[in-house]
């Protein structure tokens, strides 16, 4: 049995067994190429500058990789700053490679553009490819992205089957665009049901293989990703915020904005600190929202309430960028905080950010691929011909330039 059960797996480079690569923590001079492939499998990576692979169709180096493993993380060194570079990884086991794929290298000064968005999940109702692919499919268009920044929440529980969706809905994307992931409480969802104790995140810590808490910088702006979901406070499968997580991050996050020779930072959590539906900031995560004002963050992206909303607390701007597929949360009521400017339900979309570090402004644009008619359903989202922005703030990347 197990012996048949490998020879389909070693014929079948195309099944879902094989997850087409993604690229995480791109820098001024590496990246990590990430997939799946066969059970503790091998594979290489050829790898050429896109404009030498353009006029030459071939590649300048090609890299095996070290470790038997079922999820490869090969990092590719010694690359140029802002540069793109075209790569094909032939995964062990398979008929032949992936297709070809492209990635940025950050620059060392000078603007660039970012996305943000999160909680792709499915619903009760619908699957992933109902409706994040809209969203997926739109950033793929999306010209001159250097990567993307996902809130969490990437399938509804941490399981193979729903993981494996989200990399094929996502597939068209993740094949031009390095991304650099945060986690969120449905990657502890157990898919034997909600009773069960949270899981280990497996599926997260397989794909991605970073810390859950890092930082990485781009033109002298630094970008902070901060663990939210806490396993030790959970009800049933689902890990909440915590004061204690909170503060066990605090030193490290202090030491982090506590740089003067930054031009700005940005942060990004899963759960948010404000939230249309409390009229005070979350008091588990008290410790960093003190800090953001300390330090005077240039803004902050949070996702797990399935919105967009937009706030302004003490001159930060902070969003919610919940809308990229999950079942959507109505803005009714009337207890949004202070702060609160905007918020739109039963959208989907992606938050696009323009910085300019010399000029020490940044602009976010809230786009929109579609509305749908209820929180939950099979039925298709009404997607537009072209994305429609809702929302725009042009805002500084620090309060008090530097001389
Ligand atoms: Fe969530």
């Amino acid at each position: 049995m197990l012996l048949s059960l490998c020879i389909v797996s070693a014929s079948t480079g195309a099944s879902t067994d094989y997850w087409s690569p993604w690229v995480t923590m791109t820098s001024t001079d590496s990246a990590i190429i990430n997939w799946r492939g066969e059970e503790n499998g091998s594979g290489s990576i050829d790898y050429a500058k896109t404009s030498y692979f353009d006029a030459h169709h071939s590649y300048e180096t090609t890299i095996e990789t070290k470790e038997a493993a079922t999820y490869q993380h090969v990092r590719l060194g010694g690359l140029d700053p802002n540069t793109s570079y075209t790569y094909r990884v032939t995964p062990s086991g398979s008929d032949g490679p992936f297709a070809n794929r492209s990635f940025r290298t950050m620059p060392e000064s000078g603007p660039f553009t970012f996305i943000v968005f999160s909680d792709p999940q499915k619903g009760s109702e619908y699957e992933e490819k109902q409706r994040f692919k809209y969203v997926a499919d739109a950033i793929e268009k999306e010209p001159e992205i250097l990567f993307i920044l996902i809130g969490g929440d990437y399938n509804g529980h941490d399981s193979d089957g729903l993981w494996s969706q989200f990399f094929q809905v996502a597939d068209g994307m993740l094949a031009k665009d390095a991304i650099f992931p945060t986690i969120g409480n449905h990657e502890y969802h157990n898919s034997s049901g909600g009773d069960n104790p949270p899981t280990k995140a497996d599926h997260f810590h397989w794909s991605f293989d970073i810390p859950l808490n890092y930082s990485f910088d781009c033109s002298g702006i630094q970008f902070i990703v901060l663990n939210t979901p806490d396993p030790n406070n959970a009800n049933g499968d689902d890990p909440h915020t915590s004061l204690a997580l909170a503060e066990s991050q605090e030193p490290w996050l202090r030491e982090r904005l506590d740089d003067d020779t930054l031009l700005g930072s940005f942060t990004i959590h899963h759960h948010p600190i404000w939230d249309y539906y409390n009229a005070t900031s979350n008091p588990d995560l008290e410790p960093r929202e003190s800090l953001y004002h300390a330090y005077n963050i240039s803004a902050n992206f949070a996702g797990h309430t399935h919105n967009y909303q937009r706030y302004s607390i003490g001159g930060i701007p902070y969003f919610i960028v919940g809308n990229a597929g999950g079942r959507c949360a109505d803005l009714t009521g009337d207890s949004a905080p202070a702060g609160y400017i905007f918020g739109m339900n039963k959208t989907l979309g992606y938050l696009k950010v323009a910085v300019d570090p010399a000029k020490n402004t940044a602009t976010a644009e809230e786009w929109i691929v579609a509305t749908v008619k209820e929180d939950d359903s099979k039925e298709k989202p009404n997607v537009f011909e072209t994305p429609k922005m809702i929302d725009r703030i042009t805002f500084p990347l620090r309060k008090q330039s530097k001389e």
